[in-house]
Order: structure tokens, then sequence, then C-alpha cells
């Protein structure tokens, strides 16, 4: 491959290997389809975006590989966030299964189908942690915590790449956005993060990691400014952090127009400036600015660049394009045999599995659900119960335009019962002329269903939002509807929490579904009827009021806790102290205990491997799947710990009456902490273990164990 990629290199004109940096927007200006076609044939564009599908991709391939100068192949470029044609659940959701396994196996299934379409690279997993879910985004990551979005990274690395990126059923991934970007001022896309050394260090870099550790091929900086250094310029970052300290030999991608953005981010006079920061800071590919191409022949010749910083980017280009198998045959993806009816069918159940896996209850009260199966009628009220382009989120573009509704999975589900769908009103329109009717409907039916969120376009990129309550006139449809009195079930679709004390007060019972994809209607319905035992446990603290913001499980400990009966406290006088739904929380049919917590051994060396097990019953009437979690507290360290750390989680599945053991090994480094120089220590002295069914302190089992200074 190399002697390729050297015998290319060798033969390359300065534009050529411009070209191999400049990826183009297929649909989009600058070019209309006979210009983009002259660029590609003449070698100066290297990869597309937003193409797919077997003709166009085919053709665009055709004219790079038969005639263009090099016949080198086109890289071709999509978001394949949660699935391509299949859906899978946004990730916020899928995150709240915390199984790694069905995060590995939604990622294979994406590239079956945008293999097909002629797709070789993903610019997924979008890896930010985040805690503000004002921030449109948060919908497209894996929640709050580090852990669990260093093991989500890893599985969709593995999903989306195997193991052999040559392989047909594979594509490579991006991890994105390097770094920092779920933490934007305010929660307005886009925006700066001012954040310390420590938070990116401990917080934002752990999935970036793990997912360079896993041999992702490639990696994305964020638009944003990580305090006043905007990431696609930030060299201390990208080439110093990522590939020379974890290592990173793939190739990084801007974001979309992000170096010519530098101008406007105020620390480059003109484009050839913009270009070469984002060169000589380590960014291989531009995306859709031509920055590359039309700045860089003028910072070479003012002396901003070396020719050997881009020759090594057009190599690390080559070498991805090598390593997918390109230069072998550049339509081995495209000629896959068409997916059976039994494979598509398959890619249904897994898109079923996850939607169910992924909801989460969050309230279940006087026995509400399950429902009755004789239910005779059911009034399914709100604008998002029976509307079927909703039920996908963000980032669904090749789908059809067909996902399953509320209702259809209810009708499905329950062919005896009368299903009633009233809107009563509309997200974006306030108007409350609906409402009478839903109230009728609601009124003669012996179970309610309040089908209520916000659109999937009020969720992903640029959708900031300041309050986080429902938009329209929903509230006051809800209002009216539970003034009633009949059983009443909340489904929330949202691709973040919002805030609704009162409908957490009022409705019997709520059941978050964020946005569940291609089946949502369909795993929705498996939880309502009882067919599945919910398990999925919240990924993010869900917030009473926006005014908590930023609030999540792993906080630092003060000198003044909060407390309500203490007037000096870390609180606020006006609102409660508690998050509405704690990090992990999440209700199933039936009921766990955990007991017999036990470390081994209770004293270690630092060397030593500690084994943390406990016994989960299932206490209850209903086979389930707990998930369990393992947080770890330093009381004492050179710098204070997080009240508490999650360090592991593990899923037991378990019949009515049914003990399981979940087991952890805690291994030394997972006791280490970033001193006050940064650099990682390992303290001799007393942890606590906190073992149980979520963040919630009083729900934990606890066991001390304490570490030797000795070996
Ligand atoms: C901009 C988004 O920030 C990024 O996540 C995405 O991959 C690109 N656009 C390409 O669509």
């Amino acid at each position: 491959m190399s002697n390729l990629v050297d015998r290319l290199m060798a033969a390359m004109t300065l534009e050529e290997k411009l070209g191999q940096l400049n990826m183009i927007d297929a649909g989009q200006p600058p070019y209309e389809r006979e210009e983009l076609h002259r660029q590609i044939r003449a070698g100066r564009v290297g990869s597309l975006l937003n193409t797919y599908g077997m003709e166009d991709v085919d053709a665009q391939q055709r004219m790079a590989v038969e005639e263009s100068r090099l016949r080198i192949p086109l890289l071709f470029g999509y978001d394949v966030l949660h699935g391509h044609r299949t859906i899978f659940p946004l990730p916020i959701a899928e995150a709240c299964a915390f199984d790694p396994d069905l995060w590995e196996r939604t990622a294979r299934a994406s590239v079956e189908e945008a293999g097909r379409d002629g797709l070789t690279l993903t610019f997924a997993p979008m890896l930010d942690v985040c805690r503000d879910p004002r921030w449109g985004r948060i919908a497209e990551g894996p929640g709050e915590d580090a852990h669990v979005a260093a093991r989500y990274a890893e599985s969709k690395v593995r999903g989306f790449q195997g193991s052999d990126l040559a392989a047909r059923e594979t594509m490579a991934a991006t991890a994105k956005h390097f770094v920092a970007y779920g933490a934007p001022a305010g929660g307005r896309d886009y925006g700066s993060a001012d954040i310390s050394e420590r938070q990116l260090a401990e917080t934002y870099m752990p999935p970036f990691e793990a997912a360079v550790r896993a041999g992702v091929a490639a990696i994305m900086p964020s638009f944003n400014d990580l305090a006043g250094v905007p990431m696609t310029a930030n060299g201390a970052l990208l080439n110093g952090w990522a590939r020379n300290r974890w290592g990173f030999k793939g190739v990084m991608v801007s974001d979309y127009t992000a170096i010519v953005e530098l101008i406007a981010h105020g620390i480059a006079a003109d484009i050839a400036e913009a270009a070469a920061q984002a060169l000589n800071a380590g960014v291989d590919i531009s995306m859709q600015d031509q920055a590359f191409v039309l700045g860089i022949p003028d910072a070479l010749r003012r002396g901003l660049v070396e020719m050997e910083t881009i020759d090594r980017a057009v190599r690390r280009v080559l070498e991805l394009k090598a390593r997918l198998g390109l230069f072998d045959d550049p339509r081995r993806r495209l000629a896959a045999p068409p997916l059976t009816q039994k494979e598509k069918s398959g890619l249904s159940a897994l898109a079923r599995e996850a939607a169910r896996r992924s909801a989460v209850l969050l309230k279940n009260e006087r026995n509400v659900l399950p429902l009755a199966r004789d239910t005779k009628r059911i009034a399914v009220i709100g604008p998002l119960g029976d509307d079927p382009l909703q039920m996908f989120g963000c980032w669904f573009a090749a789908a059809g335009f067909e996902s399953a509704t509320i209702v259809q999975g209810l009708r499905a589900a329950l062919p005896g019962t009368e299903v009633r769908h009233v809107a009563g009103t509309h997200i974006y329109e306030p108007g409350e002329s609906g409402i009478a009717e839903a109230v009728e409907a609601a009124r003669g039916a012996e179970l309610v269903i309040l089908a209520l969120g916000e659109t999937k376009e009020m969720t992903g990129e640029a959708q900031g939002r300041g309050h986080l309550d429902l938009p329209g006139s929903q509230r006051a449809l809800a209002e009216a509807v539970l003034a009633l009195g009949r059983p009443t079930v909340a489904v929330i679709c949202a691709g973040r929490p919002l805030t609704l004390p009162w409908l957490f007060e009022r409705a019997d019972a709520a059941l978050a579904t964020w946005f569940l994809g291609s089946e949502a209607g369909h795993g929705i319905a498996d939880i309502l009827t009882g067919s599945h035992n919910p398990g999925g446990k919240l990924c993010v603290t869900w917030p009473y009021d926006v005014a908590q913001i930023p609030i999540f499980h792993s906080q630092r400990p003060t000198g003044r806790p909060a407390n309500p009966d203490v007037y000096f406290c870390n609180r606020h006088v006006d609102l409660p102290i508690p998050p509405q739904f704690p990090f992990g929380h999440g209700l199933s049919y039936t009921r766990y205990a955990v007991r017999g917590l036990s470390a081994t051994p209770d004293e270690f060396g630092p060397d030593q491997t500690l084994q943390v097990e406990a016994e989960i019953a299932n206490e209850g009437e209903r086979a389930g799947e707990e998930t369990v979690f393992l947080f770890l507290r330093d009381p004492v360290a050179e710098v204070g710990r997080p009240v508490m750390e999650l360090k592991a989680f593990a899923k037991v599945a378990l019949q009515p009456g049914e003990r399981g053991k979940v087991r952890f090994a805690l291994a030394p480094s997972d006791l280490d902490y970033l001193g006050r120089d940064l650099k990682p220590r390992r303290d001799a002295g007393g942890f606590e273990i906190l073992v149980g069914p979520s963040a919630d302190r009083t729900r934990l089992a606890s066991v001390k164990v304490r570490m030797r200074a000795d070996g």
C-alpha cells in the first residue's frame, strides 16, 4: 500500500495534491453539477459529501478512477449518525439503553445500507459530552458522562469499521467534534467553550481517546473555539494531543466551511492564513470551503506552510483510501448484492429492539402501565401522536418518509381496541381551537396518551433553546386533558430533557421516548402494552428547571453542601435542590434489589485489581433487564474529586424471582486521578464504592476499601 501511495505522491502536481484535501458537498454551491464533474476529472476534488446512491456515486467514482490523470478514487462521506435508510434511535436515546453490544450492532447495521449506497466515510460517532440540554446537539451524543461516552465511542467505531477497513461491510468512522463542542456558552451552538484544562482532560477528552484506541479512521475538529483558539486551528490539541500523545494516525477532516470561518473567529486575515493555520494544526481535509485549494498556493508563496506539511496531509488521505480498499476495487461496496427481504426485516427488527430498549419510563403510578390489554378505547392526544415524519429526530436524510407513529404502533399491537387520535394543537403555531375536540375524545376513553414534545427540527445543529418547556399551546392542551382525571400517560418525544414538573406531577405515567426512529411507534407500543418490560435509564440528569443547568451527577463537593435545612449552602433558594430525575433513573414493571455488595480485597496494593460483586434480585412478577452502575468516591485527594464518578455499568437479565450476580473488575488505573499538576496520580487511602440503579445516593449500596501505600 505504501508503494502505491509513494508512487502517487511522486507523480502528483501541487494542484492534484490539494485536490485530495478538498471535500465538496455535491448538492451545494459553488459548483453546479457539470462544474463539479469537471473538477473531479481534473483531480481537484478528492472526496464528496452528501452524495449517495448507486447511480450518482458510481458515475462520479468512474469520473475519478477512469477519467482523472492519476485515477485516484473519491471518498464519499455522509452523516450516517443513527442509521441510513432504517433509522435507529437518536444517540441520546440509544445511550439510555446502556448496552455497548446494541450500540455496535446498530452501527454495523447502518453500514449494511450505507455501504450499498456507496458511502465510505461516516461523520459519526458524535462524542460530545454535554451537560446543557439547551444545546440542540445534545440529541446527537451519548449524554453527560465521560465513561459512558468512551464506551459508546469504542462500540460505534467497532460497529462502523469492523476489524478490517478494507472489508466490504465497513466504513471509516469520524470521531467528532473534537473537542468540548458540547460546552458552548449559554447552550448556543458554535459558541465559545471556556473550560478548565482539568475539565477538558477529565470530561471531554476520554471519549476521543477511546475512539483513537479503538482505531477510529478520522477525527473532525469542532466549530467552536476553546478559550480563544478555534479548534480548527488548535495545533496543541489536534497534532499535539490526538496525534502525538495518543498516536492517532488517521485523517482530520474539518467541519463544514470551518477553515474559512477562522477569519470570522478573528484569528486569520484571509483565506491563505486560515488554510495555513488549519493545515499546520493538523487538519487534512477541508470540507466545502475549498480553503486548501484556494488558500494554500498563496500560503506557500508567503512561507506560511511547508511542502512537507502538505505532503503529510495528502499521504494520510491516500492511505485512508488505500485502507478502505478503494484502489483495489472502488465499487466493492456498491456491488454488494441488494439486501434480501429477510435482511431488511432483520434491520427493522433491530430498529424496534433498539427503540423499545432506549425509551425511559420516568414515572408509573396507580399501575396505569402496562395498559390493560382489554382496554376498549384509547385516546392519543397531541401533535406527536400520529406524525410519521416526526419520529426520526435530526439526521435521517436517506430514510423513507414514514416512521411508525405511536397511533400506528398501538393499533397494530391492540387490534381489538379503538385508538383515536386528536392532535389538538400544532407545535409551531400556537392555537387552542382543537383543544375542545381533544378533551371530548379523552373524556370518552379509558386511557389517555398525551403525545407531546418538540419537533425533530428543534433538535440538532443550531437548535439551541432558552426555554425547555413544551412549545406552542401543548401545555394548555395537556392541562385541559389532565383536568378530566382520566388515567393519563405522557409520552414525551424530544431530543433533550424538557423541564415539565407540572406534567410529571399530574400525569400518572411518563415515558421519555426521545426520537426513536423508523420503528418508534412499535417500540413505544411494546412498552405501553407490556410486551416489553422497559429498562432504559437516563444518560443525562433531567433538570427540574432551566436555571439548574449545568446539572450532572459527577459534581464536585463543596464545603457547604446543598441542604434544605441549612441557610448558607449550595442551592437556589427558589428551586428544589435535586434534579427532576437523576442520571440513571428509569423504571421497569418489576422491582430489583441490590444485595451483598463486596469488594475484594478490601485492603489492596496500588497495582492490584479489585473485584466488586453484588447480587441483583428480581422481586417482581415480570422478567426484565436491570442496568447496574458502579460509582467511585475518593474522599481525600490532592484535588476535590466528584461526589460520585461512574466507573462501570453492567446489565443483568432476570426472570421473576431470579437472582443474578454482577461482577466488575476495577483496575488500578480506575482509581487514578489528575493531580494539581494535571498528571495522573494514584494515592493510597480510603475509597467508597457505590453500586445500584441510578445516581440517587439514597438508592446505592456502598462498601469501603483501602489502598495501601506499598505494593
Ligand atoms: C456540520 C456538522 O457540525 C457536522 O456534524 C456534520 O458532520 C457536517 N455538517 C457535515 O454534514
